[in-house]
């Protein structure tokens, strides 16, 4: 089965009709500031081309995971406002799910306007493992649409999620496929099905335990594997050095020490850190110096050290393996990069990243903290050739599994 296309549902004509998207607006906040407004940005397009038809369009989205409540602190409001900032056309935010305000605001909509859900994890029946109480959230939703309601799945972020708006709504309402979700896959596909080499990969970013699926397939397909991040100490670990008070995942390091071992026999190198930056606790204004991989024991003042960043050889060499591939994927900060002492390598990441962008190679940087990383750290959408929306999705693409958000479509 191959998945209807946006372009079909606006060649059927949505003038009039309630269109149900499902957008990814689960953007980083502070308070309630964006601090990476990608994802918004993403989802603007679809939008806008279901409004400019002329389409009522409602939007369902998540931010971040609440307990199945209503509970302000993940309200939307801030991803919407930024949203209706950006939209040339009027945006609103109801106060619920698909309770009376829903219904009435969804119901009073004109030609060209959207309306935006509170977030869909304020019901629990989304993210319910009972079918049946999927099925029937979903049904709620499909009915704000009236008659003639169609669902667009423009979520790439959630596709990774069996939920109900992501998955279960695609089975009661006509269902097609965004354009995000299609970039986002057509791309991903460029590294799981003959990747230009050498391909690189880079992964970082705080657990081990979180990429270890992804490590595991593509041992024999990645030419190298860059390991940087807090995960780097448990592989400095595997190879039986000492790691003070740094971020260690002590029950993986069996596992790490098989891929190490499986890498060799593969055709896959692991490339690891052999310098870190060293401090003398998790602050930003932690007193802090450069030691060698294999000799992390404290700082110059006696405390024991905690691992904050990948030292500058680490990230010389990094940089040095990024300049010789044509297929680069980057997955996780190589440091505390939120810290301006312990950024640089996650800076130095990017930067060789956008060099081999420039110099012709597919670059793919994957989702949540490392496509705010490198916006945070100054660097341009364009210096890269495509910055996922996804982080766990990615991630599961890569690992070869299926992702719920497309097999309900037959994408
Ligand atoms: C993400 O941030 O990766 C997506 O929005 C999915 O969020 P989740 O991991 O809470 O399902």
């Amino acid at each position: 089965m191959t998945a209807h296309t946006l372009d079909e549902l606006l060649a059927e004509g949505v003038r009039g009709r309630h269109v149900l998207v499902r957008s990814d607006l689960n953007v980083p906040l502070d308070g309630s500031t964006v601090t990476d407004d990608g994802r918004v940005r993403a989802s603007l397009p679809v939008i806008a081309k279901l409004a400019e038809a002329g389409a009522r369009v409602i939007v369902m989205a998540h931010l971040g995971r609440p307990k199945g409540t209503p509970d302000e602190k993940y309200s939307l409001r801030p991803a919407v406002e930024r949203l209706a900032e950006l939209a040339a056309f009027p945006v609103r935010l109801a106060a619920d799910v698909v309770g009376p305000s829903a219904k009435e605001l969804a119901a009073s909509l004109a030609d060209g306007e959207a309306l935006v859900l509170e977030n869909v994890r304020f019901d629990a029946r989304e993210t319910s493992k009972d079918d049946a109480e999927r099925a029937a959230f979903a049904r709620e939703l499909a009915e704000l649409t009236g008659d003639g309601g169609a669902y667009v799945d423009d979520a790439f972020g959630a596709a990774h999620r069996k939920h109900a708006s992501v998955y279960d709504i695609a089975s009661i309402l006509p269902a097609y496929l965004g354009e995000l979700v299609r970039t986002e896959v057509e791309v991903l596909k460029r590294l799981t099905e003959g990747a230009e080499r050498p391909y690189v990969v880079v992964l970082g970013g705080s657990k081990v335990s979180d990429k270890l699926a992804v490590i595991d397939n593509l041992i024999g397909k990645a030419d190298r594997l860059l390991v940087g991040g807090g995960m780097l100490f448990t592989f400095l670990a595997a190879q039986g050095h000492k790691v003070g008070s740094s971020l260690l995942e002590r029950d993986q390091i069996g596992t790490v020490q098989s891929y190490l071992e499986r890498a060799a026999v593969a055709g896959t190198e692991f490339v690891l850190p052999t310098d870190v930056v060293v401090a003398s606790k998790f602050a930003a204004d932690a007193e802090h110096e450069v030691a060698s991989a294999d000799a992390i024991e404290g700082t110059a003042s006696g405390e024991t050290g905690i691992g904050l960043d990948i030292g500058p050889e680490t990230a010389a060499a990094f940089a040095k393996e990024i300049a010789t591939a044509r297929t680069v994927f980057w997955n996780g900060p190589m440091g505390v990069f939120e810290f301006p002492a312990f950024a640089a390598g996650t800076k130095a990441v990017a930067q060789a990243l956008a060099d081999a962008t420039s110099a012709g190679a597919l670059t793919v940087v994957g989702g949540g903290d490392s496509a705010a990383a490198v916006r945070t750290l100054g660097f341009e959408d364009g210096q890269f050739g495509h910055i996922s929306t996804g982080g766990g999705a990615s991630l599961e693409y890569l690992e070869g599994k299926e992702l719920p958000g497309l097999t309900a479509l037959g994408a």
